[in-house]
């Protein structure tokens, strides 16, 4: 399908059943299913899901290895997240997208720095890179065992020249510390061409900050408090923009200017709250 048939296809809601379900941490899960749309959405694009009886939750679109299946990716939160997450092959969810933007494809050395589940749009930023970039995947988690996407990120890069940098909290497992304190010094030791970033938005923010000040560009998938995803209700308002429809990927240069971004986001009833 190409992309032109992907756009007019867009807002197909449909039922679709879970196939298969992956733990990949004591918190987080993969659910696989059959959807062949939303297998080949942009890097960075999201869904709605809805998890009947419960809520409807904006998802980005995880890769999967079989054509014609996608994947959602999701850590056990609050109510519709563990609703979602305690799911069960033969169960079915409600899908529609895809929505918002997606990160530019650059080429040469590129850098992506990812923190929780907010590796999932740069595991398929990883599928859409050309095989002669060099590509450095830095992910952080809190804990040995919350690191996931590990084996996935160096099968993906497998014909490229690559680095798998995990990256915890309390140093249980790969360097320890920051993802940004990693990211600092590759920066010291190596030219970047493009930095990517997705997940905790303070640590998005610092990214941002680090990647701007070397002049390199850099992209990051912004999450606000999304009810339509396509632009209608004004719930997902960052500044001036709305996440949904204006992002969710905004660069570097246009970050640094909206006063919201590290800072506050908007509650369920609208409130701004510091994060
Ligand atoms: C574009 C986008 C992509 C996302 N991709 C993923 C993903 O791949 N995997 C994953 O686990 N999570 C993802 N999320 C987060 C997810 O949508 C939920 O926010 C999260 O799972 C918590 O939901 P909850 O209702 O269980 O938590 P609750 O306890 O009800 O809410 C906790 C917090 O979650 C956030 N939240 C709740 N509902 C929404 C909503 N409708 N829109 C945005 N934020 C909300 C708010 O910050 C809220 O304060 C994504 C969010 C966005 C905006
Ligand atoms: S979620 Fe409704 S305008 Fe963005």
């Amino acid at each position: 399908m190409t992309w032109l048939e992907l756009q007019r296809n867009t807002d197909s809601s449909k039922i679709v059943t879970i196939e298969k379900v992956i733990d990949e941490t004591p918190t987080v899960r993969t659910l696989v299913f059959t959807d062949e749309l939303l297998s080949k959405v942009l890097p960075g694009q999201f869904a709605m899901v809805w998890i009947p009886g419960v809520n409807e939750l904006p998802m980005s679109v995880m890769v999967y290895q079989e054509t014609t299946k996608a994947a959602f990716t999701v850590r056990r939160h609050g109510l519709a997240s563990t609703a979602l997450y305690s799911l069960q092959a033969g169960d079915k969810i409600g899908v529609r997208g895809p929505y918002g933007n997606s990160f530019t494809i650059k080429q040469g050395k590129l850098l992506l720095v990812g923190g929780g589940t907010g590796l999932v749009p740069l595991m398929r930023l990883a599928t859409f890179l050309k095989k002669t970039d060099d590509v450095t995947i830095i992910m952080g988690a809190k804990t040995k065992q919350e690191v996931f996407f590990e084996h996935l990120a160096n099968k993906l890069l497998e014909h490229n020249k690559h680095k798998v940098l995990a990256v915890t909290e309390d140093g249980t497992y790969g360097e320890s510390g920051l993802v940004t304190d990693v990211m600092q010094r590759l920066l010291r030791e190596d030219a970047f061409d493009a930095v990517y970033t997705c997940g905790p938005e303070k640590m998005m923010h610092k990214v941002v900050q680090i990647a701007f000040e070397k002049k390199i560009h850099v992209e990051a998938s912004v999450e606000r408090m999304m009810k339509c995803g396509m632009g209608l209700c004004g719930s997902c308002c960052f500044g001036d923009v709305l996440t949904c429809k204006d992002g969710t990927v905004f660069d570097g240069q246009y970050l640094l200017t909206n006063k919201e971004f590290g800072y506050v986001h908007r509650s369920k009833s609208g409130i701004l709250e510091n994060y």
